[in-house]
């Protein structure tokens, strides 16, 4: 039998040059294809990514945010200015809702001669349209703050209060203790009502500026000018309840406060500044020696003589 001719499909060079061609590009748009398949997981449609960690995440993320804030860096305080420019001045510029207008002397002087604490108090707490601490939270405006804030109107209005003492930019630690011995203080003198909480706050703030390590500073006593160093312990602690009166305490130089005191004998009187009475704390929250305590109700008292 001869050989069956061969069926071969290439017949002519053209099929032949296209069958070559055919050969490399075949495997090639495969190979195209197969790493284009391979790759294809990370490409994805429109709307495909829609679980995506990131917009998952954005999705479930809490409404409220927590800012945390560390209590021990230190604080920086806004002027009055400041506060005013921010918060008050939304009424008190213009006299909005009956507010008494900054700079207007007839409008604060009958508020200023209620003395500054009451300002402070109604300033904190709020009165008629005019909304607690202006309609801040204490986490923005500390009471320092606002009593800035009081002091900057009142001062721009007519009024000479003194700045208000700034809390010491000591640790969360030491103004919480600070804290809870002006709550008891608060508590032991029975009042818990709302004048009280005020003036609770203005202590602690009060308190807060008690430089407790510079009272000993006071040990100078001993020396020839013992008057000096008890005007200091005065002004370094006592005065944080005594200059304006916080708490009920009996007001620096005011006669009558004092009187029905000063009938007791100065042992007692001594000793209730030792010991605390009252919403007065024990040497007035300080750790001064009992000689410079003595020293400062002597200080008070001589200026009630
Ligand atoms: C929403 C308007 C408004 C804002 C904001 C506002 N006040 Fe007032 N404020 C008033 C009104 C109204 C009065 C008068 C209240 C009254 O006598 O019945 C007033 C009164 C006062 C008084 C006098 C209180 C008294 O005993 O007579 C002080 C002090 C005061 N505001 C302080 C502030 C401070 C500080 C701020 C900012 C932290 C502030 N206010 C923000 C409306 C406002
Ligand atoms: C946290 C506020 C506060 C501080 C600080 C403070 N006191 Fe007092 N003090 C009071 C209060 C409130 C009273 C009235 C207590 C009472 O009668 O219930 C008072 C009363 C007194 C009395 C009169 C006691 C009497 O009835 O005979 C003397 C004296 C006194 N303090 C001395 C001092 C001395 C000295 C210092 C500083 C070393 C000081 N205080 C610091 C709040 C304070």
């Amino acid at each position: 039998m001869s050989e069956a001719p061969h069926g071969a499909p290439i017949k002519t060079p053209g099929q032949l040059i296209a069958a070559v061609i055919a050969g490399f590009a075949v495997p090639i748009v495969i190979i195209v294809l197969l790493a284009y398949y391979v790759d294809n997981s990370t490409r994805t449609g429109a709307g495909t990514d829609s679980l995506s960690e990131a917009e998952v995440t954005s999705r479930i993320k809490p409404i409220a945010q927590v800012e945390i804030r560390d209590a021990n860096a230190p604080r920086v305080y806004k002027t009055g200015e400041e506060v005013y420019k921010a918060v008050c001045s939304a009424c008190h510029a213009s006299g909005a809702a009956g507010a008494p207008k900054f700079t207007n002397t007839a409008d604060w002087a009958p508020r200023i001669s209620q003395g500054f604490d009451t300002l402070l108090h109604t300033a904190l707490t709020g009165k008629g349209a005019m909304p607690p601490r202006g309609g801040t939270s204490p986490d923005d405006y500390s009471d320092f703050e606002i009593a800035r804030a009081v002091a900057y109107m009142a001062n721009n209005s007519g009024a000479s209060f003194p700045e208000p003492a700034q809390p010491a930019s000591g640790t969360a630690a030491a103004s919480g203790a600070a804290g809870a011995s002006a709550a008891t203080a608060t508590a032991a003198a029975g009042g818990a009502s709302d004048a009280g909480a005020a003036q609770a706050t203005a202590a602690i703030a009060a308190m807060a500026s008690v430089p407790q390590a510079a009272a000993p500073a006071s040990g100078a006593t001993q020396s020839a000018d013992a008057s000096q160093a008890s005007k200091a312990l005065y002004q370094q602690v006592c005065q944080a309840c005594h200059a304006a009166g916080v708490l009920n305490a009996p007001k620096f130089g005011d006669k009558e406060a004092w009187a029905p005191r000063l009938k007791e004998p100065m042992d007692t009187v001594y000793n209730y500044a030792l010991h605390g009475k009252g919403a007065m704390p024990p040497k007035g929250g300080s750790n001064a020696s009992d000689a410079d305590v003595k020293a400062a109700v002597d200080y008070m008292v001589s200026a009630v003589k």
